[in-house]
């Protein structure tokens, strides 16, 4: 109930609570509770926090009914045409569209910054070859506070876009490296006359005799893919990174924790769960409409991966920028893959069934993401490390949002307790 004055009123045992109502400059009001349990001895009761805004943010706006999103503002459509990673990290970081000076400044930082330490280069050697690049990548992004501990502590802003550039530009070296000892080969060093997406290229395909050679389309898909990806306020992997740095955790080591929670395949993990999907129904595993049936079994695990989101009720304005994307990179290639024919079919007849109707289920960003990586070469199990170093500059955006409000405070939810109330300790020989 909210009266005129914007405040809700609270009714319990009889008694009568006034809480503020904020505003945003969009998207839905919300009940300050903060004082709740201090003022009326109750707590709320919110699992997976579906209905809780936990911060302020003037990063990344989303209206989840209408299929919106934007960067600071700026709708991502926008971003389609001259795609530039590396911009629309700064954007997100600093909160506007660098200048030509601060592009080139940040992209001067990220080329200086490429090479990986010999020492973090040298752990490489000690992992198993068939371990998995999410793993690798989590520890690695965290060793990299061993090897500049002069950002453990961050305080001033020419410290933290140093520390960013490195996150941002040694993400693709640590990714290409945990991919070639995967595959045995030897380690491309970066190129620093090359761009951000195309020396990640090289790093991940180039061999000592032969230079991969990157085309324009491929890469533009891969700054979309990208930039598609950069942040999605605040989802399961940016919470992640917000809580860690809500005790005042370092920049490496939030982001670490932020790659854990994108490795699960309700979340970032879905790209690979897709692709998964789609070639187990090309190789006869299960035909696409046996797929939808399993996935409206309620008894069954089984989900249509690519489909479904907390916040979108609408078509992932992401996934029809990718959906668009894929078919322009197929006819450049001049290739052709099964598995994009199966996903429109499967999504075909997602959008014709009741279930998916009914709950307003649509394509999310994972559901073209993995084909069009796979296009361009990227093997199933580095899909997710593509969506972690995309939303990279969303997590860094988002801690130092957090950093420097003055008013952060650890994060410390409460719970219901469920369990016995006081009982007995027992000792051993009486149990
Ligand atoms: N397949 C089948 N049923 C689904 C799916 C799906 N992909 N997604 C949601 N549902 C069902 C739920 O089981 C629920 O059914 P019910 O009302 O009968 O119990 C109903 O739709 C509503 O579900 P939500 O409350 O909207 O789902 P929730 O917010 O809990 O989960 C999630 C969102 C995890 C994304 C879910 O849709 C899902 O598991 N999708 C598949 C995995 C996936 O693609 N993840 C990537 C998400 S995007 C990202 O992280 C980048």
């Amino acid at each position: 109930m909210s009266d005129k004055s914007d405040k809700a009123v609270l009714i319990i045992d009889g008694k009568r609570y006034e809480l503020p109502i904020i505003a945003g400059t969009e998207g839905p009001r919300a009940i300050d509770i903060t004082r709740l349990y201090e003022t009326a001895g109750v707590t709320t009761f919110d699992p997976s926090l579906a209905n809780t805004a936990v911060c302020r943010s003037e990063i990344t706006f989303i209206d989840g009914e209408q299929g919106i999103l934007r960067y600071r503002g700026i709708p991502i459509e926008q971003f389609v045409d001259k795609p530039n990673f590396v911009e629309v990290a700064w954007l997100l970081i600093f909160g506007r569209l660098p200048n030509r000076e601060e592009l080139t400044r940040f992209s001067e930082l990220l080329t200086a910054n490429e090479l990986l330490h010999e020492g973090l280069k040298a752990q490489f050697q000690q992992i198993p070859v068939d371990a998995p690049p999410m793993a690798i990548l989590s520890a690695t992004l965290n060793n990299l506070a061993c090897y500049h501990q002069q950002f453990l502590s961050i305080e001033d802003e020419e410290s933290f876009e140093a520390a960013a550039a490195r996150l941002i530009s040694k993400v693709r070296t640590i990714a290409a490296f945990s991919y070639r000892r995967f595959c045995g080969l030897p380690f491309i060093y970066p190129d620093p006359k090359l761009r951000y997406c195309a020396n990640f290229l090289h790093m991940m395909f180039s061999i000592p005799y032969q230079q991969y050679v990157v085309t324009p389309e491929v890469e533009d898909a891969l700054n979309l893919v990208f930039i598609l990806h950069a942040d999605h306020e605040q989802n399961c992997s940016t919470t992640t990174a917000r809580i860690v740095g809500s005790a005042r955790a370092n920049v490496f080591a939030s982001c670490a924790a932020a790659v854990c929670a994108l490795w699960g395949p309700l979340h970032g993990g879905a790209n690979v769960e897709v692709v998964e999907m789609l070639e187990r129904i090309h190789a006869g595993g299960m035909t696409a409409e046996e797929c939808i049936r399993m996935a409206k079994d309620k008894t069954n695990p089984f989900r249509l991966y690519g489909f479904g989101h907390r916040i979108y009720r609408n078509y992932d304005p992401r996934a029809k920028i990718l959906k668009e994307v894929c078919d322009r990179v197929f006819a450049k290639l001049q290739r052709k893959d099964p598995l994009l024919d199966i996903a429109r079919k499967l999504e075909e007849l997602a959008l014709s069934d009741p279930y998916f109707i009914e709950r307003r289920l649509y394509p999310n960003v994972d559901f073209y993401s993995g084909i069009l990586l796979r296009a361009i070469g990227f093997p199933t199990n580095m899909f997710t490390v593509c969506f972690a170093i995309g939303r990279l500059p969303g997590w860094i955006a988002q801690w130092r949002e957090q950093h420097i409000d003055p008013n952060n405070r650890i994060v410390r939810p409460r719970q219901v307790y469920t369990g016995l109330p006081e009982t007995k300790y027992l000792p051993i020989d009486q149990r």
